[in-house]
């Protein structure tokens, strides 16, 4: 949440950084705000709502040296004095900060006391004052000063107005990326705002504060001894985080799955022996053997996708298999078994609750596999292995293909605990044959978009949905109600179609519709007869079903066919034609798709 972009170098840096918080925007988009020192001075701007407000206030300023944020509010409302930077009264310091500062209101009485009047409801405001009370002229000194004295997760950029030549930067838990150009430097919390000036980049790691000088990038650990540390190279492309031809980012992410998802499973196949070869895992056989029990935590998407790997590790694999959000398993003093394997879902790798489940389930012993998009994140790095989706760049704050990726990869380790246990090579061989197809069955499903979209055309002014599954079609459920809550602002209900009757379908009516995910061929008769129960209630329907299935017509006001498959890769199909579904809906009512009201796309405060 919220995005911190600076440069420092020979070029006009405030048109950089406008640029650049323009690709970070998604990660807030409450209000923005830019800093520069300029003549001996700091001038700031700040403006409620998208960059290209801020860009208008402007104008044509020019500086070498700038530090710029895009915020999503935790700590006071939207405003203009809320917006970063943030300055001391002196108009010296000003600092940009994403995360959170958890003691801020003990040392904000205090500064208060000693008379320092604040102009925000922000808890970054205390760093400035506290920056500005501890300098004697060496900037670097007093920004480390004052972060001993803060509690919590954050990554800031912090200018002087005496220092022209000087950027620090530091992070603690949120993360800050260091793109190294030849004679200037960029710095980033994502590390796509930086491929298109450079592609040399120093993450940096917990503790760790930079500064940068014309001269180059000098980085400190926590002690503030000087450390050396080597630069990366970014691998991505700069196609990938352009919208190219596509209206929106989440449009272009939904039809690249077919891609995306032959991506997640390239040279991971060991076709020979019907099993898989996962680089990354960093495990042993015994290891893998010796696993009793896997336990996923994760949230939002990464939770469905989680929900799923649960059914198939059990069905396939036979592993008892739990499954956990993030946010509520840090806090139930969870009991961690010896012989429990975790694995952590997380697209960004950056989710705070996940990363702090992390760090719980880690000091009770347990090994901990990630499951991740992006590379140099906090949990690929502190996780023990980590398998990536290599998906690309996500830029939607709606989750796509990292999830439709989470679940290839997921299923690919399922395969290999079920191979590793008592699944035959036959059988192996016929599941990689399975998987094998996906892209050309997503692509079909791409192909309906026309079809999917006038059905969302149809049911675009209802306000009320449920989504039902049962079995492998329940979390998909789970997920395409997501979805049309989060892009189009519909109030949709994902639930186990078994347990409508206790309760939930006395909402049902011929205002509230059904989206039924059919595509489990072990449970599709049964759910067939749930459907029945909603249409005697005057229900519409939408079936989502696999192509052969009988006497869906018969039930659905409207169908869409996908293609089939084994019943554990149907909620890959199944939740394309679900995506189109809330795309189509969200663009009807005219919703801001790739920036949702109230979201950002990395939640990395609790
Ligand atoms: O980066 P993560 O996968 O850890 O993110 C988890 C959720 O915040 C994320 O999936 C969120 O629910 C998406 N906006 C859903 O589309």
């Amino acid at each position: 949440m919220c995005g911190i972009y600076a440069y420092l170098g020979p070029r006009n840096g405030i048109k950089i950084a406008l640029d650049g918080l323009k690709r970070i925007e998604y990660r807030g988009y409450d209000s923005a705000g830019i800093g520069a020192v300029i003549d001996g001075k700091i001038e700031c701007y700040k403006d409620v709502g998208k960059i290209t407000a801020l860009e208008h206030a402007i104008g044509s300023l020019s500086s070498n040296n700038v530090i710029a944020h895009t915020r999503w509010a935790t700590h006071g409302k939207v405003t203009k004095e809320n917006a970063h930077p943030h300055l001391d009264e002196n108009q010296s310091v000003a600092v940009v900060l994403n995360g959170i500062i958890e003691n801020f209101q003990p040392l904000k009485e205090k500064l208060a006391s000693e008379g320092i009047k604040f102009k925000s409801e922000t808890d970054a405001e205390v760093l400035p004052h506290l920056i500005a009370k501890l300098y004697e002229g060496d900037l670097l000194k007093a920004v480390r000063e004052a972060l001993v004295l803060i509690h919590g997760s954050y990554a800031i950029g912090c200018i002087h107005k005496d220092h022209p030549e000087e950027l620090i930067v530091a992070a603690n838990g949120c993360p800050l990326v260091i793109g190294v150009g030849v004679g200037e430097t960029f710095v980033a919390s994502d590390s796509n705002a930086l491929i298109h000036h450079t592609r040399e980049v120093i993450f940096l790691s917990d503790g760790e504060l930079a500064k940068i000088t014309p001269e180059g990038v000098e980085i400190y650990d926590a002690t503030m001894a000087q450390i050396s540390k080597k630069t990366e190279q970014l691998l991505h492309s700069v196609e990938e985080v352009s919208k190219g031809a596509y209206e929106h980012f989440t449009l272009k992410e939904i039809f690249e799955q077919p891609q995306t998802v032959r991506n997640a499973m390239l040279s991971r196949f060991f076709e020979e022996y019907g099993t898989v070869a996962l680089d990354g895992l960093n495990l042993n056989v015994n290891d893998l053997l010796e696993m009793q029990r896997v336990l996923i935590v994760a949230c939002g998407t990464s939770w469905h996708a989680g929900y799923v790997t649960s059914y198939m590790l059990e069905d396939l694999a036979r592993i008892p298999t739990q499954v956990e959000v993030s946010s509520e398993f840090r806090y139930k003093n969870p009991i961690v078994p010896e012989g429990t394997f975790v694995i952590a879902i997380s697209q960004s790798g950056e989710t705070a609750d996940t990363i702090a489940a992390v760090r719980e389930i880690k000091a009770k012993g347990a090994k901990v596999l990630a499951i991740c998009n992006v590379q140099g994140s906090t949990l690929a790095r502190e996780a023990d292995g980590c398998l990536f989706l290599r998906a690309g760049a996500e830029i939607g704050v709606c989750s796509t293909k990292a999830f439709t990726s989470q679940l290839v990869v997921l299923s690919l380790f399922s395969l290999l605990m079920a191979r590793m246990r008592h699944m035959s090579k036959l059988e192996g061989q016929q599941y990689l044959h399975a998987l094998q197809k996906l892209p050309e069955q997503i692509q079909s499903v791409l192909e309906a978009a026309p079809l999917i979209e006038k059905i969302a055309k149809k049911y675009s002014k209802y306000s009320d949905f449920f989504f039902l599954g049962r079995r492998y079609m329940f979390p998909t459920a789970l997920e395409g109600a997501l979805k049309l809550k989060e892009i189009a602002y519909v109030n949709a209900n994902g639930y186990p179609a078994g347990e409508m009757k206790h309760g939930p379908i006395a909402l049902i009516n011929e205002t509230c519709p059904t989206v039924a995910l059919c595509a489990d061929k072990v449970t599709y008769d049964k759910l067939i007869s749930n459907l029945m129960e909603a249409k005697a209630r005057h229900g519409k329907i939408i079936a989502i079903v696999h192509e052969g299935a009988k006497g869906i017509e018969e039930v659905a006001d409207d169908v869409i066919y996908v293609p089939d498959t084994y019943d554990e890769f149907a909620p890959i199909i199944t939740t394309v034609a679900t995506q189109l579904f809330a795309y189509y809906m969200a663009k009807d009512r005219g919703a801001d798709i790739d920036k949702p009201r109230n979201l950002a796309k990395s939640v990395t405060v609790e």
